[in-house]
């Protein structure tokens, strides 16, 4: 949960560049698809302000209602959520079609995002984040960091998710007929005080049973209880940033 917390604090302001970029303004009607904990429906609810509404829709129960409780905790209730799933339709139409990670796990986005275009009035606003997983990076390079990298790639491969989806976002805009805007936000960070080493950490924790069970590393290879404090070490002598892997925003207007 502290890891949850941390991604949301480190990429809120990027997420709002990007919605604010794409065009939502107060009094829009915002649709967030795969909105998990309501981190981005948030973001577009102070956006669009108490004239706008935002629907927030994620097939998790659990996580919605984690959202629920946020959004009445921060006074925010132009937001609400639904669950289901993000193809099947309902709501009306909405000025704005915005998501988060959310790409990257589905079977055909392109096709995902064409019909959820459908749902955006004309000259609304399409807004999506995702992330480069590939762009994770310790300099100077490091061993214990790339191993922990790679293990949480390998699972991701392995489930079928597009790891590059942020790179991904251009075609997958391009195919729509549309041309998009981008933007990329890639979080960097060294010395003693770091996140990094507990988020890193955390990660592979929250992924090992997954891990386990796909036959990717062993418990005794991972050692989660010492990876934070071993790659803090090996950074101590060797002088490493770490690059959190980069973010690309892209948006468009409906024609
Ligand atoms: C990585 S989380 C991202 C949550 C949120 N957008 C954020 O940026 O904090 C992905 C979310 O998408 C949801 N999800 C995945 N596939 C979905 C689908 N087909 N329909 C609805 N929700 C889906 C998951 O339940 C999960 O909450």
């Amino acid at each position: 949960m502290v890891r949850l917390q941390k991604q949301a604090e480190f990429y809120a302001e990027f997420t709002r560049t990007v919605l604010l970029k794409a065009g939502l303004v107060p009094g829009m009607r915002v649709l967030d698809v795969g909105c998990g904990v309501g981190d981005v429906s948030m973001e577009a609810a102070r956006i669009v302000g108490p004239s706008g509404a935002v629907v927030g829709v994620d097939q998790s129960e659990a996580a919605l209602v984690t959202a629920a409780e946020r959004v009445l905790h921060a006074g925010l209730t132009q937001a609400s959520f639904s669950r289901g799933d993000l193809a099947s339709d309902g709501h009306g139409q909405f000025d704005a079609v915005i998501g988060r990670f959310i790409l990257l796990h589905l079977n055909d986005p392109a096709d995902s995002l064409r019909s959820l275009v459908k749902r955006v009035r004309s000259g609304g606003c399409v807004a999506f984040i995702e992330m480069d997983l590939t762009s994770a990076e310790a300099c100077p390079q490091l061993d214990i960091f790339d191993k922990a990298v790679g293990w949480i790639r390998e699972v991701y491969i392995r489930e079928g998710v597009e790891i590059d989806m942020g790179s991904r976002l251009f075609s997958c805009f391009a195919s729509l007929g549309m041309k998009p805007t981008l933007e990329a936000f890639q979080r960097i960070e060294g010395g003693a005080e770091a996140h990094v080493y507990e988020y890193l950490a955390e990660t592979v924790r929250s992924l090992m049973p997954r891990m386990i069970a796909l036959g990717v590393a062993s418990e005794g290879d991972i050692d989660v209880g010492q990876l934070a404090s071993r790659t803090k070490h090996a950074a101590q002598i060797g002088g490493q940033c770490f690059f959190y892997p980069r973010m690309v925003g892209a948006w468009a207007r409906t024609p």
